[in-house]
């Protein structure tokens, strides 16, 4: 699907260097052609010669290599690309590109471009979180440079935070979404719904669930990559926007369901968001204080709109495909089945959220997806895969 586009991918280094590689496979498997250039750094934790193999072209890792030059001076590199990619984007790297310098290679290509470039930050958390970089992140995104990551998880260096370079399909999918601009769903509009609600209870606490909006904002972010201009409706999560998405942010249901009518119409709908069931009938206005009384305060809780079922009600505004996630811990495909009609919708997802999938929270999804004709069982997947199969079906479904 990225025939005939050829990406420049600069790799600085660290330990995520290693990732390049997959990187490449994989634009290379959707037809683009890559050309790789290495910081001074890089060459430390990858070998030019591993590039060389996996991209089939000649690595660029100096500034200052005369035969380099007079076979393809630093601009004509950038100037033959469609897309430069910077993967994994050291806090150096980054620094130097926010300062507009051009002491190496990798530098000069990012200064001396004017093609669009998307950056995939990787480093410790508290490089990540210091005030340096994320002023630099403002300055590159303010300048129009698109990033994707970094993640949050276990790091190389023992720490746990923001950090981890965006995984390879993640990428993919960013690259996508920046250079397929007439893909299947060009002129499409769907609205994703993603992340947990939180429903206050005063204003300190409130009550929520454990979602974190991956396999929404996966979707969202594929149905950007397939050409579909895409609403994402988010609760409260630690992801990053998807590149190419509109995101609306909000907390609790009711906001949840206002944003989704404001951005109707729309041709699809994937609402993939864990609404909370209930709200707080009265949300104290001050913190509920413990005081002296033994006595433990009860919550009354009302029902919340249900979204789904309110987008697909028949009318003028329902989009003509509208796709609901049913999160089950048992007799998964029979309650789903179920949800289905009760609901109005036209698909349901149904994944296993048992505590023995370990799915809740985590990268991958065993979903089945249940449609008017049947069922269908997936395999195991990442969650970006789900997100890029499911796009696919709603391509199909729209044309
Ligand atoms: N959903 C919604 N609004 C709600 C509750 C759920 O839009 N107030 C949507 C979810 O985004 C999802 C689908 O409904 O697409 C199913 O959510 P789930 O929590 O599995 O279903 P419930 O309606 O809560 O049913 P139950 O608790 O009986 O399983």
């Amino acid at each position: 699907m990225l025939a005939g586009k050829h990406i420049l991918l600069i790799v600085s280094g660290g330990i995520a260097a290693y990732k390049a590689l997959e990187l490449i496979r994989l634009l290379r498997a959707e037809g683009a052609s890559v050309t790789c250039a290495l910081s001074r750094a890089a060459a430390q934790f990858v070998t030019p010669l591993s590039l060389q193999a996996l991209s089939e072209n000649r690595v660029y890792s100096d500034l200052f290599s005369l035969t380099d030059e007079s076979e393809m001076g630093h601009i004509q590199l950038s100037r033959a690309a469609d897309l430069l990619v910077v993967a994994p984007a050291s806090a150096d790297l980054l620094a130097r590109m926010a300062a507009g310098l051009a002491d190496d290679l990798a530098a000069t290509l990012l200064l001396a471009t004017d093609k669009k470039v998307l950056v995939a930050p990787a480093m410790n958390v508290r490089m990540w979180l210091h005030p340096a970089t994320q002023e630099n992140m403002a300055k590159l995104v303010a300048r129009g440079i698109a990033v994707v990551g970094p993640e949050e998880g276990p790091m190389a260096c023992n720490e746990f935070g923001p950090g981890r370079l965006a995984e390879p399909p993640a990428i993919l999918e960013a690259i996508r979404a920046l250079l397929e601009k007439e893909g299947k769903l060009a002129g499409k509009h769907v609205l994703v719904t993603s992340g947990p609600t939180h429903e206050p209870i005063d204003p300190v606490r409130y009550i929520a669930n454990r979602s974190s909006g991956r396999q929404g904002h996966a979707i969202a972010a594929a149905l950007a990559g397939l050409g579909a201009r895409v609403t994402l409706v988010s609760g409260p999560v630690a992801l990053p926007d998807p590149i190419g998405v509109s995101v609306r942010k909000v907390e609790t249901a009711e906001q949840m369901l206002a944003a989704c009518k404001a951005a109707l119409p729309a041709d699809a709908a994937v609402m993939a968001a864990a609404v909370a069931d209930w709200r707080v009938a009265d949300v104290a206005v001050q913190k509920i204080k413990k005081g002296s009384e033994a006595k433990a305060p009860t919550l009354t809780l009302v029902p919340n709109p249900d979204i789904l079922a309110a987008l697909s009600e028949p009318g003028a505004l329902r989009p003509k495909l509208v796709v609901g996630f049913a999160a089950e811990t048992e007799n998964v495909v029979q309650h789903a089945q179920e949800k289905r009609m009760r609901k109005g919708c036209d698909w349901i997802v149904a994944n296993d959220v048992s505590p023995a999938s370990g799915v809740m929270g985590g990268e991958e999804n065993l979903v089945h997806l249940i449609t008017a004709e049947g069922v269908e069982h997936w395999p195991r997947l990442p969650k970006t895969e789900v997100a890029r199969r499911l796009a696919e079906r709603i391509a199909e479904a729209l044309l």
